[in-house]
């Protein structure tokens, strides 16, 4: 009797909580597991009807239901909060730059309607989740500066709608996988700076056909660059800088033609630069110093139009003086 009693007895003590909806006690509940130094979730308060209000909390206007978490910059830490995963309608978590600390939980996954989830610069540690694939509409995913180590999980091959994943500067260490050609959607795949063991550039990457951004700087690259790149028709940046790549720069980075940057810098390529570069009408910055190159630099490449004054400026800074430094290698190789 008594037990059957005690939902009502709780219902009706005077519990601030009484009057906040359902979402809003799932994230005073959250707001408890976190620290929270700088006060920053002070106007999560359990005495308002919905949490719409409270600080970094977007909802949908006409059933009030929240729809995305926005924490950046705001000094707090704990592990991952999964229970904001029972927020039916949460589409988009950031919590960039924060303590978010231990292993990110398998149960992330519960957070079904995810499209977007931030949680660049935290300290969070231990392999991903392969739960994380099983996030139907997820589109963006950032993990930069974290701690996260082993191998990317093989089910990240089966992301159906991902458009962009960045794992940079995180402590990955096994090889990078073919299969993330397998992510056709994929716009930007930025891995840089993980201590990966050595191993090729995968030519399956050569099949993400909608990438844009491809920044593999310091990866342990070894090996050549797959041919297969050159079918990248919408690739503006690419970056392969500081690996130990060899061989001739392939011809098939001629065909290029959305690129806007091609950094090469310090790897072990030989060989000439491909002449068809100066073909690219959309270069303007690019960097193959600090190789092994021979031969001349194609005049077409001195003669790229400049779009603006400030981008003329940065790139008489930037383009000229590598192209001098270039010019430098190539002579000494030249003369010796
Ligand atoms: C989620 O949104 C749908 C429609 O937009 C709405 O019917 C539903 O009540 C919302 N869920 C919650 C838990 O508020
Ligand atoms: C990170 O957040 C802190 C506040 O917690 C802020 O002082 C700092 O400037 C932020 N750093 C970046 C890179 O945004
Ligand atoms: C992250 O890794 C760095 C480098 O190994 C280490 O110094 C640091 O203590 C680690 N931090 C956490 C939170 O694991
Ligand atoms: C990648 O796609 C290929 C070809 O469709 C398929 O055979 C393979 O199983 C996929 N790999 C992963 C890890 O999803
Ligand atoms: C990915 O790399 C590009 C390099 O052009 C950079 O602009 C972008 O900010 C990076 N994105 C993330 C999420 O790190
Ligand atoms: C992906 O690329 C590889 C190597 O470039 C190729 O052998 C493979 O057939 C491609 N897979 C698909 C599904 O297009
Ligand atoms: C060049 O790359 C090597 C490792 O491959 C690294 O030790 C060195 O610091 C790099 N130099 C520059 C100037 O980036
Ligand atoms: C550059 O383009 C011109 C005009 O389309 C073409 O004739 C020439 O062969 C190309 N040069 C190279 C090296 O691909």
């Amino acid at each position: 009797m008594l037990l059957f009693l005690l939902p009502f007895l709780f219902l009706l003590s005077p519990s601030p909580s009484f009057s906040l909806n359902q979402e809003g006690l799932y994230l005073h509940q959250v707001k408890l597991s976190l620290s929270d130094a700088d006060s920053t979730l002070s106007s999560w308060s359990d005495r308002d009807t919905t949490p719409c209000s409270w600080f970094g909390v977007s909802c949908d206007p006409k059933t009030n239901s929240v729809t995305s978490i926005d924490l950046s910059n705001s000094n707090i830490g704990g592990p991952f909060p999964s229970l904001l995963c029972r927020l039916q309608n949460l589409t988009s978590i950031s919590f960039y730059n924060n303590s978010v600390n231990d292993n990110l939980p398998l149960d992330i996954s519960s957070c079904q309607h995810l499209q977007h989830l931030d949680l660049a610069q935290n300290y969070l540690t231990g392999t991903l989740p392969h739960t994380l694939a099983d996030l139907p509409n997820l589109r963006y995913l950032d993990l930069t500066g974290n701690n996260f180590s082993g191998d990317i999980p093989e089910s990240f091959g089966r992301f159906q709608k991902l458009e962009a994943i960045s794992l940079v500067y995180n402590l990955f260490d096994g090889i990078i996988p073919a299969f993330l050609g397998n992510i056709t959607t994929l716009k930007m795949l930025n891995l840089s700076y993980n201590p990966f063991s050595p191993g090729r550039i995968p030519p399956e990457l050569g099949n993400l056909t909608n990438l844009e951004i491809l920044w593999l700087t310091e990866c342990n690259l070894v090996g050549e660059i797959p041919d297969s790149l050159g079918r990248l028709k919408n690739l503006k940046d690419l970056d392969v800088a500081v690996n130990n790549l060899v061989g001739n720069i392939p011809i098939s980075l001629t065909e290029l033609t959305s690129v806007f940057q091609i950094e090469l810098y310090n790897n072990s390529l030989t060989g000439e630069l491909p002449r068809g570069l100066g073909n690219l009408t959309s270069l303007r910055l690019l960097d193959a110093s600090m190789n092994d190159l021979t031969g001349p630099i194609p005049d077409e490449l001195c003669r790229l139009p400049l779009e603006s004054q400030s981008l003329r400026e940065s790139i008489r800074r930037e383009f000229a003086c590598k192209h001098c430094e270039l010019a430098a290698i190539i002579r000494t190789q030249a003369v010796s």
